[in-house]
């Protein structure tokens, strides 16, 4: 018993230490950073430290962004290691966008904006192979993207660019040739309905619950009371089935426990590739769920199914395979074997 009081107190005072440290690198990055390597609490190498400010549990995302944007070459492999754990395979460059701008805060310099776009850029290329023809037409891009999200969404911006104008813009980056206009198109339309989010600062967001999830996208959910779809976001993780308005929203709209539920494909007569979510041998009981009123208000949900439709064939397959394991089977499947 004696020998767990001390090691619990070891533990405490490590993480007090650790606290003290994020205080210290929201206050001054490189001071922070220096305690943490001082205290043993944080290895000396350009990956331990872009691993600390990618989890950025309780850090400052001005600071991280700071950090990140110096000029040092320490820093600056530090930033490639940082931008080296962001996984951009298959997402468009809105999407990776977003994922990245949302790790830290821009800082304000143009130099620094410079390498972290110019890093993204190598990163982004790295994971989608022959989308662009080279690292500029993609870091050009990023830019124009940008600059697009402002023009689109500052209320101060009276000239909105259409699409056609968007798509003019861009010729001839992609070393001398166009760009196919269905990207352009898309890339238009994304921003268009959702602006970059800036970061919020505080350490204790949900966001960072999120990590690793075992599988996110777009998916439409029908309503419980009120029979309309919803496009949400959902990351499903920890079990559960998180789902949000915005990829960039902090708090969800709603979280479902797969505890005890199952799964099963069904057609429906508006919308496509649909499965649900039920509890085996039950026709009324409510899925024990929660979500959020307009209101913010957090609120029972009210579904004794959840249906929810896929944008695509494969891509309801494959929520159903990554769904499953984390399901009950119901009874008969049970005793099928199945
Ligand atoms: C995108 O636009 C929104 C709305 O004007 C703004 O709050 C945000 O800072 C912009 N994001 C970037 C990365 O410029
Ligand atoms: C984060 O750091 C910036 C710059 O130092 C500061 O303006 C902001 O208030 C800080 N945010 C929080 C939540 O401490
Ligand atoms: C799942 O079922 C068990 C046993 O009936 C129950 O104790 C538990 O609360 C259920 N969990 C949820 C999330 O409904
Ligand atoms: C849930 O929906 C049913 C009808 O679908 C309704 O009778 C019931 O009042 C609703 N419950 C809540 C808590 O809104």
């Amino acid at each position: 018993k004696c020998k767990n009081g001390n090691l619990n107190t070891v533990i405490e005072f490590r993480n007090k230490q650790v606290a003290m440290g994020r205080k210290k690198f929201n206050m001054d990055p490189k001071k922070g950073i220096q305690f943490l390597i001082e205290n043993d609490l944080l290895k000396n190498t350009c990956e331990d430290i872009a691993q600390f400010l990618y989890k950025g549990e309780g850090l400052n995302k001005t600071a991280i962004g700071d950090y990140l944007g110096e000029r040092d070459e320490f820093n600056i492999q530090v930033l490639h290691a940082f931008v080296e754990l962001h996984e951009f395979t298959d997402l468009n460059l809105v999407q990776a966008l977003r994922q990245f701008l949302w790790s830290f805060r821009l800082p304000g310099e143009a130099q620094k904006i410079d390498r972290m776009m110019e890093a993204f850029a190598q990163r982004y290329c790295q994971c989608n192979n022959g989308v662009f023809q080279s690292t500029d037409t993609c870091y050009v891009l990023s830019f124009a993207i940008i600059m697009l999200n402002t023009s689109l969404h500052n209320p101060n911006v009276k000239d909105k660019p259409t699409v056609e104008r968007f798509i003019a813009m861009n010729r001839g980056i992609n070393d001398g040739g166009d760009l196919p206009e269905e990207l352009l198109r898309n890339l238009y339309e994304s921003i268009k309905n959702e602006p970059f989010k800036i970061p919020e600062d505080d350490g204790n967001d949900l966001t960072h619950t999120f990590f690793n999830p075992d599988r996110e996208g777009w998916l439409l959910k029908l309503g419980g009371r009120v029979k309309t779809w919803k496009r949400r976001w959902f990351i499903l993780t920890d079990n559960c089935l998180y789902y949000f308005e915005y990829t960039t929203d902090k708090e969800p709209r709603g979280i479902i426990p797969l505890e005890n539920l199952s799964i099963r494909e069904v057609e429906d007569s508006k919308k496509p590739n649909c499965f649900e979510l039920y509890i085996p041998d039950n026709k009324d009981q409510v899925i024990k769920a929660c979500k959020t009123e307009a209101d913010g208000r957090v609120v029972e949900g009210n579904h004794t199914v959840y249906r929810i439709s896929a944008p695509t064939p494969e891509e309801k397959e494959e929520w159903i395979k990554f769904l499953e394991p984390f399901l009950s089977l119901a009874p008969t499947e049970k005793f099928l074997g199945k």
